[in-house]
């Protein structure tokens, strides 16, 4: 049995959304080609400022397996224990100006949103999805050789969950923790910033 850790929302929620979260107990098997390829059409049609399309994706399958050792290398030590067990890793990586030259101030807003749709793309084949900032982004330029002005921004592990007793009991502990949120009143105002919304309370 995989761990479910479904919101608990305000009101009704998509399903995507409401079983959305961040495992790291994968079962360390491949994700099929035609999942991947949805998963990046997903986030090609995700909106961008301009429509800059700031976004890159370096992929690391880990049917390929010295890629996707190089990829686990490129990790945090604390998240290459369980990313190693996922069927695909990914790094993001955000150009960081516009066409014209200008710096592109939301490019990580954008680079963010299109791995939103990629996530929910993946979810919709079943599979789940963590990502990292822990990442070694020196490391990650060179190895993949990003040019200057562009930067590694996140790393993704997907695959398809594992029951959390493949994990060692320090991460058992950590996967069966409740999902936290603050609460909607401090998040969305109308008038003034910190007044919460009259719809919201
Ligand atoms: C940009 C970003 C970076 C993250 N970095 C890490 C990370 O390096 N290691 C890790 O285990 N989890 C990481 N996470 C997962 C978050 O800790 C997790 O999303 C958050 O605690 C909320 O939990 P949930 O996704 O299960 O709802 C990251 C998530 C995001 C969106």
């Amino acid at each position: 049995m995989t761990l479910r850790k479904p919101a608990e929302t305000a009101a009704p929620v998509h399903e995507l959304i409401r079983e959305r979260w961040s495992p790291r107990a994968f079962t360390p098997k491949p994700v099929p080609q035609q999942a991947v390829l949805a998963m990046f059409e997903a986030a090609r049609w995700a909106a961008s400022a301009s429509n800059e399309q700031p976004w890159h994706y370096i992929v690391a399958p880990r049917e390929d397996t010295a890629a996707f050792e190089r990829a686990v290398d490129c990790l945090a030590a604390g998240n290459q224990g369980w990313a190693k067990n996922a069927g695909l890793l990914v790094f993001t990586v955000a150009r960081l100006t516009r066409g014209n030259g200008e710096p592109y101030r939301h490019a990580l807003h954008d680079m963010g949103l299109a791995s939103a749709q990629l996530t929910f793309q993946a979810m919709a084949s079943g599979l789940m999805v963590h990502q990292m900032a822990g990442i070694d982004g020196n490391k990650i330029r060179t190895f993949y050789k990003v040019p200057e002005g562009y930067d590694p921004v996140t790393g993704i592990a997907i695959g398809y969950q594992a029951d959390s007793s493949t994990l060692p009991e320090d991460r058992q502990k950590q996967e069966a923790a409740p999902r936290q949120r603050k609460p909607l009143a401090g998040m969305v105002f109308a008038g003034e910033f910190g007044k919460t919304a009259p719809l919201i309370a």
